[in-house]
């Protein structure tokens, strides 16, 4: 079989990276190893972990939010297996839609294990063991991330799991302990901690959530202990024991010091995931990997011909909207057009609640670039829409040029961060001013409102504070 393309990996990155190829016209096949599309995202990250975040969220409130809005519900009662039901059913809507556009957009999908095994040939190795070669003008590696393991740490998804265990508990632990303040740590902490579940972080670092603002990690780790969490930063797991009971975990201060032990009843290990790599051949066709990671130039070209790479197998954030955005610009180098993406506006959004959100610099990065900016900051304790809602927690920060006023970064602890952050993208995408969004009409009430007071904060004129 001939191609013009052959995407390895169905994840994020690879299925739109297909889905846009065969817009424009290339005769294009996507190979995956799973029996289902849609990759770690669909399958077994963001939207089960999404699913679970709301169902969570709506358990929590009916046991402590709605008493105050006049609403008398008995303690709620948690039905796991509806639970379960509703994540596995959301999981297969988005799978199949996969498979869908697969099928409209004329994309033959290939089962098995792809290896890169000559210029052009990539060998699909089934399940059974059975290989067949398909050719193409252009191969495109998409082959995504998986959890990094830790020395000491024997994961078996049952008692000791990835972030793949704790979307699948058999029921609530008693107490969660979790390795490592990051993204998934946070939002799988909250998932377990909203049903009931004693969470407790061990975080090497001396602060949560590394590469976000110091200020919203601040905010985050005190809004996340009001929840119930608790934290031991700077200290670090040497060891995991299991046994029937449960599970003993041996820490220390990274400092160094004596050692300590803590028991759990799960332990989830969230500290990084790394590119995946095996099975593809890479050394043997002389693809370079640097720290892990498949090399690849501005055009992301690998150092084969012909073979380009995109999303979590590359340098740059693990996100699946990173990841998308760049099968689309691939597939657009490889017809002939000129596919880019802006890695200045990526945006990130954590899903605890509130939600934590960010695009562009942090302060941090702005200080150790030596680029004078100006602040600007409006609570959402001062807005009307989160006061009516209850979810008066948390703020918005501006950071523009000091010079110029261009909006550099912006950086939203609140409800709804994840949806509010995109006005700012698309403002930075054409290199706006906070002057701009200050001067952008804003429906009342909404908590968007203190997005445009934040913006009028950065020359000292917000109206409600
Ligand atoms: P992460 O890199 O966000 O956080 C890992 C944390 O573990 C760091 O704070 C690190 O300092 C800590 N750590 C490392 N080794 C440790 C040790 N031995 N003991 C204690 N702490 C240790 O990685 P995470 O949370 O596993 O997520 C992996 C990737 O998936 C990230 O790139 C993340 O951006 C992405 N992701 C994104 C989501 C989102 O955008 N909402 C959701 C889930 C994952």
């Amino acid at each position: 079989m001939a191609y013009d393309l052959i995407v390895i990996g169905s994840g994020p990155g690879g299925y739109v990276c297909a889905v846009r190829a065969a817009q424009l016209g290339l005769k294009t096949a996507i190979v995956e190893k799973e029996k289902t599309l849609g990759g770690t995202c669909l399958n077994i990250g963001c939207i089960p972990s999404k699913a679970l975040l709301q169902a969570s969220e709506h358990f929590h409130e009916a046991g402590h939010s709605l008493a105050a809005f006049g609403v008398i519900v008995d303690p709620p009662r948690l039905d796991h297996a509806a639970l379960m039901k509703h994540k596995d059913d959301v999981v297969a809507a988005n799978v199949n839609g996969v498979a869908f556009l697969m099928k409209k957009n004329k994309i033959d999908v290939h089962t098995g294990v792809g290896a890169i095994t000559g210029p052009g040939k990539v060998t699909v190795t089934g399940a059974n063991g059975e290989a067949k070669e398909i050719e193409a003008k252009a191969i495109v590696i998409a082959t995504g991330s998986e959890s990094a393991m830790l020395p000491g740490v024997v994961v078996d998804e049952k008692q000791v799991v990835t972030s793949t265990g704790a979307l699948s508990l058999g029921k609530v632990p008693g107490k969660l302990l979790v390795i490592g303040a990051g993204v998934i740590g946070l939002e799988l902490g909250s998932v377990w901690g909203r049903l009931g579940a004693k969470v407790e972080v061990i975080e090497f670092l001396d602060r949560i959530l590394p590469g976000m603002d110091g200020e919203v990690a601040k905010q985050a780790q005190r809004l996340l202990e009001k929840q119930g969490f608790s934290f031991s930063l700077a200290h670090k797991v040497t060891k995991v024991e299991t046994s029937a009971s449960g599970c003993t975990i041996s820490y220390e201060l990274v400092a160094g010091g004596e050692a300590k032990t803590m028991e759990a009843d799960v332990v989830l290990v969230a500290t990084g995931r790394r590119a995946n790599t095996a099975g593809l051949n890479l050394d043997a066709m002389k693809i370079a990997t640097a720290k892990g990671k498949v090399v690849i130039d501005d055009h992301f070209r690998t150092t084969m011909d012909g073979v380009y790479a995109i999303g979590d197998v590359v340098r740059g954030p693990m996100l699946a909207h990173k990841a998308e955005d760049e099968g689309v610009a691939v597939a657009e180098i490889i017809a002939g057009k000129a596919g880019h993406v802006n890695y200045g506006v990526i945006p990130g959004v954590v899903y605890t609640q509130p939600e934590i959100a960010s695009v562009g610099k942090t302060e941090e990065e702005l200080k150790a670039e030596g680029v004078a900016y100006n602040v600007g900051k409006f609570p959402f304790m001062a807005n009307g829409r989160a006061r009516a809602m209850r979810h008066t927690d948390g703020f918005v920060k501006f950071l523009a040029d000091k010079a110029t006023d261009r909006v550099l970064g912006a950086h939203i602890v609140g409800f709804g961060a994840g949806e509010m952050i995109h006005e700012v993208a698309v403002l930075m995408e054409f290199g706006g001013s906070s002057e701009d969004l200050a001067r952008t009409c804003h429906a009342h009430p909404t908590m968007s409102e203190a997005v445009k007071e934040a913006a009028m904060g950065v020359e000292k004129r917000s109206i409600h504070i």
